[in-house]
């Protein structure tokens, strides 16, 4: 089972990814938690530059570097991973292209559906999660991890760019059955629990 968690900066999905990851090892499952952009060797040297560069990248840049750490991520980690029976779950994946470079940075959208299917040769995920929070909420959280000096790119974008990228996931979601909306503004254990709910009952369908 292939399931990514997706939302704005500061939406909490890393920590509930965490969490459930244990859980699921805890119940015996063998689990391969990654994330995007980072998740294998290539892609650590691409996030720092993505992430962190002080030199300015084109949007079309940008998009072909995260396309390419995820070409990479799905061949080098996630296919063996899910071959082997393990269950992945993947912090960003091709929905964080569309709604940061299509609905953010105003790429068109149907060229990144079809760039998407290109870098994972459509491997799609079964179950996609959106932590779903008022992005002042998401950006004070992660701008208050991160120190100043430490701020990533995306972090430092204007709000109405994270509006828009909030609005594509809402969008997204709408048209998707592999969708789940949860409201990432409650208390981390309701977030938890909602969370697990959703991944618990597509364990059960599988
Ligand atoms: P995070 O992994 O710490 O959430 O940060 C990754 C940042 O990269 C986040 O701001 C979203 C951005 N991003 C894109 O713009 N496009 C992508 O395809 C991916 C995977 C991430």
């Amino acid at each position: 089972m292939f399931v990514t968690f997706e939302g704005v900066d500061g939406s909490g999905k890393t920590t509930i990814m965490e969490a459930l990851a244990c859980e699921l090892r805890a119940q015996g499952h063998k689990v391969c938690a990654t994330r995007e952009p980072g998740g294998s060797a290539l892609g650590k040297s691409l996030r720092e530059l993505l992430l962190h560069t002080e030199t300015k990248i084109t949007k079309r840049a940008e998009l072909l570097l995260f396309l390419a750490d995820r070409a990479e991520h799905v061949a080098t980690v996630i296919k063996p991973a899910l071959a082997a029976g393990q269950v992945v779950l993947c912090d960003r994946y091709i929905d964080s292209t569309l709604c940061y470079q299509g609905y953010g940075r105003g790429l068109e959208l149907n060229e990144l559906r079809f760039l998407n299917s290109v870098a994972t040769a459509n491997l799609f995920p079964d179950l996609t999660l959106v932590l779903d929070v008022p992005i002042e909420i998401g950006l004070k959280r992660a701008l208050s991890r991160a120190d100043s000096s430490n701020t990533c790119r995306f972090e430092q974008e204007a709000l109405q760019f994270h509006a828009k990228v909030r609005q594509g996931y809402l969008e997204e979601a709408a048209i998707s059955p592999r969708f789940r909306v949860v409201d990432a503004s409650q208390a981390f254990s309701q977030v938890l629990a909602s969370c697990r709910a959703h991944l618990l009952s597509h364990l059960a369908s599988c």
